[in-house]
């Protein structure tokens, strides 16, 4: 059986992929090792925790003593790197906070792997996942390519691209074997609602209104998370050492645009008159260093591993709005406590 390490397993994109290792890979003994914060939830994978090839370890990976113990106690071959601080607005508002878990945390398990494989590099992986947005902002034209250079703008990016640094240099520096991902935003079940698509079914649901940053202008492109967990599969399975790969939906939206169909959507789902939704709409002050345009060329990807997008954006938007509306309880769990006063100092 071979060890693998998942950080961040009870999040959004990292209880996708901790569901698909433990049902695709009873070979697999998965150690999902989370720090449990606001944006952690064992909820998430309610379904998989009883599952023998299974095992959840609460813990922090900005602590290094802690972390280096796990790997002598469970000599894991693979580590799939998701913990992180993952919303920009708490990032403008707290970058240390990103600072600790996404840049000090990530070389904390660096230090870990690198010192544990030393003496047998063979078949061991550390498969860091990052963002497109450490690439900066697009005008109307171009995508991102695997060399675009790195331009953050945001806190949050800034501490990303800091991490993707840090990786490339293990792998230059001591022959680390790593791969590593950057990809568009993901959407689908068990996402924080502090993100666009949740925050907006859940006040939709409320009657709450739509803050929309800006103009409504900015432009995104929108990826399934189960499309995501499935690319990261791939590459942790296929992928070369030393590489990267961007993971992009080829579906961009703006703003303002995506809203106007997930109100049309939710009235339909509803069953409220059409445009009711839509008049929650209200525009609210943009945020600091917003950028304009996000896009990825996903060429490499495809061409070299075959992976496509395989879920199109109005069925990912439908399954996405179903779940929510099957799960108002998770939904009023995470939208209690912390995530309240949140939510006022943001939007009130
Ligand atoms: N959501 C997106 O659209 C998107 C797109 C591209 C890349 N990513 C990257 O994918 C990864 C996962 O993103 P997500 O949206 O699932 O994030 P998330 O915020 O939903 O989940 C992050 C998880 O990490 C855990 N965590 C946070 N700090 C920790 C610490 N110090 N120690 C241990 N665990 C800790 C949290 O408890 C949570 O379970 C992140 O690295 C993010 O940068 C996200």
């Amino acid at each position: 059986m071979m060890n693998i390490l998942i950080t961040g397993g009870a999040g959004f994109i990292g209880s996708h992929v901790v569901r698909r290792f433990v049902n695709n890979y009873p070979q697999y003994r998965i150690f999902n090792l989370d720090a449990l914060t606001y944006a952690g939830n064992l909820e998430n994978l309610r379904d998989i925790e009883k599952a023998s090839n299974y095992n959840f370890i609460k813990g922090d990976i900005v602590d290094a003593e802690r972390i280096n113990e796990l790997f002598k106690k469970h000599e894991f071959e693979g580590v799939i790197h998701l913990a992180a601080e993952s919303h920009v607005d708490r990032s403008i508002t707290d970058p240390l906070a990103f600072v600790r878990t996404n840049i000090i945390g990530t070389v904390n398990l660096l230090n870990a792997a690198r010192d544990s494989w030393k003496g047998n590099k063979k078949g061991k992986r550390f498969y860091h996942i990052s963002t497109d947005e450490v690439y900066g902002s697009l005008g109307s034209e171009g995508l991102f390519t695997e060399t675009t250079p790195y331009d953050p703008n945001s806190p949050y990016s800034a501490s990303k691209a800091s991490s993707d640094h840090f990786v490339r240099a293990y792998g230059e520096t001591y022959g680390l074997p790593y791969v590593l991902t950057n990809c568009s935003n993901n959407y689908g079940p068990n996402h924080f609602p502090e993100k666009l698509i949740p925050l907006f079914i859940n006040n939709i649901i409320e009657n709450k209104s739509l803050p929309v940053y800006g103009d409504g202008k900015y432009t995104r492109d929108w990826l399934f998370v189960e499309d995501h967990a499935r690319a990261i599969d791939l590459v942790f399975h296929k992928g070369e050492n030393h590489e990267t790969y961007n993971i992009g939906g080829f579906n961009e939206w703006q703003n303002i645009d995506l809203v106007k169909l997930l109100c049309r959507l939710m009235d339909k789902k509803l069953g409220r008159p059409q445009g009711t939704s839509e008049q929650l709409i209200t525009y609210v002050k943009d945020r600091p260093g917003h950028d304009l345009r996000y896009a990825i060329d996903a060429d490499k990807i495809n061409k070299e591993l075959g992976w496509e997008p395989s879920v199109t954006f109005e069925k990912g938007l439908e399954r996405t709005i179903d779940w929510y509306l099957e799960n108002q309880e998770w939904l009023n769990n995470v939208t209690s406590g912390d995530y309240q006063e949140y939510y006022e100092k943001m939007y009130s």
